[in-house]
């Protein structure tokens, strides 16, 4: 059979570390799609050394910067002749950091966490349609329960500089709103790219343990709470292997549009918040995620908001 290939972002660390192992482990040709190579060329070297597996590369990418996403698709092209799959691990969640326009004028949080994943979802679409088995998977968190609350709406307002001084600024908010609004191109990803046969889904991750590296990327007060929040969580490991099955198993082969708890139950939409009762199931399960994600016209403001922050609305597609 022949080898498939996936692309990793943020696979120097944390969860994309070890699901870069994983997949490596298991003969996969693995991209790991990372910022910064310096850093990351030992990961690399290591996860070769430990799989026996050569065909671990290293491709550089910051998924914030648009330049940098179509030189690493151009790349990519060039170099390869489909693509297998796609994981889009890596995040911005430098909460109790101030405003910060990514080097497109976009805010860090949504430059990082959508638009970024956006642009480079689309480029891949030629090189994913070649695979017969294409397969996309987002990297969601619990965070998105705040939207149980019927007052919540992804807030689009002040994402091109528009008003870098707002004192209610907390990128908490900003990453709490894009990982809603991955989730809802997921959903509409899953409609587009439904005919060539692309699945594409999202795990709801409820923890993992923080790297000290990572910890020193949210200010003193939030890294206190993460430190208390490590006692609590399952290494990355235990996320990575669900990466790894949602993308490989059997049982994902026809599921699309999903978000996957870390159960690897298909989670639903609640109108509601869950109530007492459902929130000790939500402990146990949690199967539920906001109804918010549903709305059509929300999901197609989004989407639209994408479309034009990256420039594809223009282009003839
Ligand atoms: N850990 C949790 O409790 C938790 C909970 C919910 C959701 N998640 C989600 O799980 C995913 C993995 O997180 P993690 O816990 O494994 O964190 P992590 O160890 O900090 O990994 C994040 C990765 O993203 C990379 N990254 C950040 N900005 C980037 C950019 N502009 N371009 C390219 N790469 C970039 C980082 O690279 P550098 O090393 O260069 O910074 C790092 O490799 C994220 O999507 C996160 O939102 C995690």
């Amino acid at each position: 059979m022949k080898k498939q290939t996936v692309i990793i972002t943020g696979a120097n660390s944390g969860i994309g570390k070890s699901a870069t192992r994983l997949f490596a482990d298991a003969g996969f040709s693995v991209i790991m799609a990372c910022r910064n190579i310096e850093k990351s060329e030992p990961v690399r070297k290591e996860i070769v050394e430990i799989s026996g597996n050569p065909q671990v590369q290293l491709m550089p990418l910051d998924i914030s910067s648009f330049h940098s996403i179509r030189t690493f698709c151009d790349r990519f092209d060039e170099k390869y002749d489909q693509l297998d799959i796609l994981i889009h691990n890596a995040a911005y969640f430098s909460h109790g950091s101030p405003y910060k326009l990514s080097e497109d004028g976009l805010e860090l949080t949504f430059a990082t966490n959508l638009f970024g994943p956006f642009l480079m979802t689309m480029e891949l679409h030629d090189l994913l349609k070649k695979s017969d088995t294409p397969k996309i998977l987002m990297a969601g968190s619990n965070i998105i329960k705040h939207f149980f609350n019927p007052k919540l709406a992804v807030n689009l307002n002040n994402l091109r500089g528009e008003n870098p001084d707002d004192s209610s600024f907390k990128v908490y908010n900003q990453y709490r709103d894009s990982k809603m609004a991955l989730f809802m191109i997921s959903r509409r990803f899953a409609d587009y790219f439904q005919p060539d046969g692309i699945r594409v889904n999202m795990l709801q991750i409820n923890g993992a343990t923080m790297s000290e590296e990572a910890l020193q990327k949210v200010t003193p007060g939030y890294r206190m709470i993460a430190r208390i929040q490590n006692l609590f969580f399952r290494p990355p490991e235990f996320m990575a292997k669900h990466y790894f099955e949602i993308c490989t198993s059997d049982k994902f082969k026809d599921v699309s549009g999903k978000l996957i708890n870390h159960k690897q139950q298909v989670m639903q939409s609640s109108k509601k918040h869950p109530g007492i009762a459902n929130q000790v199931r939500q402990l146990a399960g949690a199967v539920y995620y906001p109804n918010y994600a549903e709305g059509r016209q929300a999901q197609d403001e989004i989407w639209n908001f994408c479309l034009n922050v990256t420039g594809l609305d223009t282009e003839d597609r």
